[in-house]
């Protein structure tokens, strides 16, 4: 089902929140209009392969994991960054394929994750009321004046760090990085020693070992490619509506439009409105679409969604991406979910127990602690189980390094830790040991109900 009065800007004729103030209009219509002939990013056929993977998440072969940073920082943007968020994603995903017998469908935060919705459209520090950072795609991080002032010349900024990113990126995962053998080469030296860190490398032990058994029957990397290389997707808020329509494309091959700036797409929950911009912007795009869903969506909002986005009721186009927080899940999960599942729908349900989680700790650090996220997992799972749906993946933020944003795990950051290496742009993110630790406990949580 086609919607004939659809095209890359139709959006424009809804209302589109958490949009920048562009101080000057011919400035970003210079910009946009380069950026409309700037080759695309990634190419229809792998939209259509992870569509085709998601499917299967919709059935319940496949799990997806989607994680990488809250907002892409035009500072920390380095070699090192990039191929540790690989690492910790593949290390992720070695513990879940393992516990989960089934595969893992990887999906970057990232080569795009640049934009940021804002409680407030100002921020005030000492008095001064300056316009809020609304992500290194619009503005700058710092508190002044010039900082603050949107930029559309950072749209394309956003574009060529994506394009070196996503670079880097399909060099490491096709070219040996990613190959099943290096299974250990992703345990970083600061993870290693924590607890976490031993379990997977005993883990990573028995995989080397079943590798070397199959190498002496005669399944080894060069005749079993999937040994070898892995697909990895990339996605990002499809926020700045300027952005993403202007990097749109229409495939030679179906005639399709697709949105070329990421493999996968989502939708916030500040700009889910159905009858708005950006609802609009992705119902016209074939690329697989999320949204997330928070405590004020009603059964009557998903349907709706539904009908817009994923017309056809096509496996894997339409993922809802649940971000109730520990506390309010069990009261506004299973209604939703029994709602969609009553009609029907297919729907892709993943949690992202990250933004329903997030507080001020005494010091003002924004945090998360981990047995909240924990929590909030373990919901998820128990309540698909009484429900009898299937959970089908989770949504992390989370990076490389060793930072110290998120509270909790075998390591201990305690709140008093938070100032030693807080170094996100936006919210608080899980370090490698926490996402391991989180992996570990998703796998047994999946194994218990499976018993
Ligand atoms: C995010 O994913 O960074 C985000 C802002 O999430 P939400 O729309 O769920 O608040
Ligand atoms: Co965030």
């Amino acid at each position: 089902m086609t919607n004939n009065n659809w095209y890359p800007n139709s959006w424009k004729k809804f209302t589109a929140l958490q949009q920048p103030n562009w101080p000057d209009q011919a400035a970003l219509e210079e910009a946009t209009k380069r950026m409309g002939v700037y080759p695309p990013l990634v190419f229809a056929g792998e939209v259509r392969s992870l569509k085709a993977h998601l499917a299967q998440v919709a059935k319940g072969e496949a799990f997806l994991l989607q994680g990488g940073d809250c907002a892409e920082s035009f500072n920390d943007f380095s070699a090192d960054a990039i191929r540790d968020k690989l690492k910790v994603l593949l290390q992720m995903s070695i513990i879940l394929t393992q516990g989960l017998s089934k595969p893992v469908v990887k999906v970057g935060r990232i080569a795009g994750q640049f934009a940021k919705p804002r409680s407030s459209d100002t921020e005030t520090q000492d008095g001064v009321s300056l316009p809020s950072f609304r992500g290194e795609s619009v503005n700058a991080p710092y508190f002044s004046e010039e900082a603050r002032q949107p930029d559309p010349t950072r749209l394309e900024r956003a574009y060529f760090q994506s394009a070196s990113t996503l670079n880097l990126l399909r060099a490491l995962t096709s070219g040996g990085y990613a190959d099943l053998n290096q299974v250990h080469e992703w345990n970083q030296d600061f993870v290693k020693k924590s607890p976490q860190g031993k379990r997977y490398s005993e883990l990573a032990d028995k995989l080397s070992e079943a590798l070397r058994f199959m190498q002496v029957v005669g399944i080894n990397a060069v005749n079993t490619p999937a040994i070898h290389e892995i697909e990895y997707f990339t996605s990002h808020e499809a926020l700045i509506l300027e952005y993403e329509s202007a990097l749109t494309r229409r495939d030679s091959l179906t005639g399709d439009f697709y949105d070329c700036s990421a493999h996968m797409l989502w939708i916030g929950e500040r700009t889910r409105q159905v009858d708005g911009a950006h609802v609009e912007f992705l119902s016209g795009v074939k690329n697989p679409i999320g949204v997330k869903i928070g405590p004020t969506a009603t059964v009557s909002d998903l349907l709706s969604l539904c009908d817009r986005l994923n017309p056809d009721n096509e496996p894997g186009r339409l993922t809802f991406i649940s971000r109730f927080g520990h506390e309010k899940i069990q009261e506004s999960f299973p209604a939703l979910l029994r709602g969609v599942a009553r009609e029907g729908r297919e729907i892709i349900w993943s949690c992202d127990p990250m933004h329903g989680n997030t507080y001020s700790s005494p010091s003002g650090l924004k945090t998360r602690s981990i047995d909240h996220i924990l929590a909030e997992i373990n919901h998820f799972f128990l309540i698909h189980r009484s429900e009898g749906t299937l959970p089908g993946g989770i949504h992390f933020e989370l990076t490389g390094t060793n930072v110290t944003e998120c509270v909790g795990g075998s390591q201990e950051v305690f709140e008093d830790d938070l100032k030693d290496r807080y170094e996100t742009t936006c919210d608080p993110r899980l370090n490698a040991a926490q996402s391991l630790d989180i992996a570990f406990l998703v796998a047994e949580t999946m194994q218990n109900g499976k018993r």
